[in-house]
C-alpha cells in the first residue's frame, strides 16, 4: 500500500529539518526521489538528512559530477540528475552499484529517472507556494511496510 502525506514548511530552517527527521527512519539500502522545480528546496532536504546522519562535510550540488558521496553513520550518496540528457549516462558511472550498496541514496530530479529507481523509492515531491515566497507543500510518498 502506498502511504502518502503532506507536509508545509514556512522556512528554510524547517525544510532542513523536516530533512534531518526523515533521516531517522531511514535505513541503509532506501532511495529517496526529490522532486520539484529550482530552488524548491531539494538541495535543503538533503543537507537535513545528511545532518541526521551525523555527516559532517559541507554538502554540495553534485550538478556537474552527478553524484557525490559522504561518509556518516550511514554512507549518503547525493545525485542530481538535472544535466543528464540520456540515462545510460548513468549507467556509465555505475548507477546499478549504487543502490546495491548499505547507503542511502538521494536523487534530485528523480522524477526525471524514475524508471530506473527502485520500486520502494520514497517520493518527495516540492511545490512552491502560489502567494507566500517561503512556503513549501511537500508530499511524501512511500510505500508502506
Ligand atoms: N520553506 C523553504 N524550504 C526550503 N527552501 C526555502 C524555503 N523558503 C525559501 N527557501 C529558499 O529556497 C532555496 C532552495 O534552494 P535549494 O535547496 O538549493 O533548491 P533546489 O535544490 O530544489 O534547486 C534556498 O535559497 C532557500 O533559502
Ligand atoms: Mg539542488
Amino acid at each position: 500500500m502506498v502511504e502518502s502525506k503532506t507536509l508545509v514548511t514556512f522556512s528554510e530552517q524547517e525544510t532542513f529539518l523536516l530533512g534531518k527527521e526523515l533521516s531517522r527512519e531511514l535505513k541503509p539500502g532506501d532511495v529517496i526521489s526529490l522532486e520539484g522545480d529550482l530552488g524548491t528546496g531539494k538541495t535543503i532536504i538533503t543537507k537535513g538528512i545528511a545532518a541526521g546522519l551525523d555527516i559532517t562535510e559541507p554538502i554540495t550540488s553534485p550538478t556537474f559530477t552527478l553524484v557525490n558521496t559522504y561518509e556518516g553513520e550511514i554512507t549518503l550518496h547525493h545525485f542530481d540528475v538535472y544535466r543528464i540528457n540520456d540515462p545510460e549516462e548513468l549507467y556509465a558511472i555505475g548507477w546499478d552499484e549504487y543502490f546495491s550498496d548499505d547507503a542511502i541514496t538521494v536523487v534530485e530530479w528523480g522524477d526525471r529517472v524514475l524508471e530506473m529507481l527502485p520500486d520502494n523509492t520514497i517520493r518527495i515531491r516540492i511545490n512552491r507556494d502560489d502567494e507566500d515566497f517561503n512556503k513549501r507543500n511537500l508530499n511524501i510518498e512511500r510505500l508502506s511496510k
